[in-house]
């Protein structure tokens, strides 16, 4: 398993379902790196085997994992599949997932569970609608979604959760830093988690913002969308 603690800052480009071979190739020849910081690439399960890893900094990711181990589970992926393939780290319960395709905090707990046994760590994500903040429930919600969906055996070199308000994902706005911060502090107190897991940011980071939103305290790094599929852009929100 990858050791976290080497990493001041983590940054996870999710592509969603987007890229091909044209724009992988180009998109290798300009990525850079920094020496610090951990950068993943999530890109569709098809393209995993052909994105650039090395030991240091650069990693592959999955968008998405079964929750079956193996069996009669046709189009399912495994995470012992994803380990055979090299593969580091894996998203799990974003948003969309949650949305489009029915996934339950006990679904997610299942996959992260999963994925640990096989050394692959979960990055777990949690956030809430516009609606449940504009009822003064975040807190709840968040609470819950941590209670049920991040495993009993995590702690902070397997695990990492990602804090994705769902009213700024693709939308351009974003939370406010003092709103960011107060999330994230919460979620660092909350007892019900083993230790100080890494808590990432995600929802509509872009260049012009990625910066105040990284030297946040609470803020472990990134998880970057649209403007990770523009390597110019994820280049400078790396930096
Ligand atoms: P966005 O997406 O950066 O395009 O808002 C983030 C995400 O969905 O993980």
């Amino acid at each position: 398993m990858i050791n976290l603690s080497n990493f001041s800052s983590i940054f996870i480009a999710n592509w969603k379902l987007n890229a091909n071979n044209d724009f992988i190739n180009d998109y290798y020849q300009k990525l850079l790196p920094r020496s610090n910081s951990c950068v993943v690439i999530c890109s569709p399960s098809i393209y995993l085997n052909k994105l650039k890893i090395n030991s240091n900094n650069l990693f592959s990711g999955a968008q998405d994992v079964s929750f079956f181990n193996e069996g009669a589970y046709t189009g399912e992926l495994s995470s012992r599949m994803l380990l055979d393939n090299n593969i580091s780290f894996c998203i799990v319960g974003h948003s969309e997932r949650r949305q489009y395709f029915n996934e339950s905090n006990k679904t997610i707990n299942q996959k992260a569970t999963n994925l640990i046994n096989n050394k692959i760590i979960p990055i777990i994500c949690i956030g809430e609608t516009l609606k449940q903040r504009e009822q003064n429930i975040t807190f709840e919600i968040l609470l819950n979604q941590i209670q049920e969906s991040i495993p009993e055996i995590s702690n902070k070199n397997n695990c990492i959760i990602a804090y994705e308000p769902i009213w700024a994902i693709g939308t351009g706005i974003t939370p406010t830093l003092d709103q960011i911060e107060e999330v994230h502090t919460f979620i660092k107190n909350s007892k019900i988690i083993n230790g100080d897991l890494k808590i990432l940011y995600g929802g509509s980071v872009k260049p012009s913002n990625s910066a105040n939103i990284n030297r946040l305290k609470s803020v472990d790094g990134c998880l970057v969308g649209g403007a990770s599929l523009n390597v110019e852009e994820f280049n400078t929100i790396i930096s």
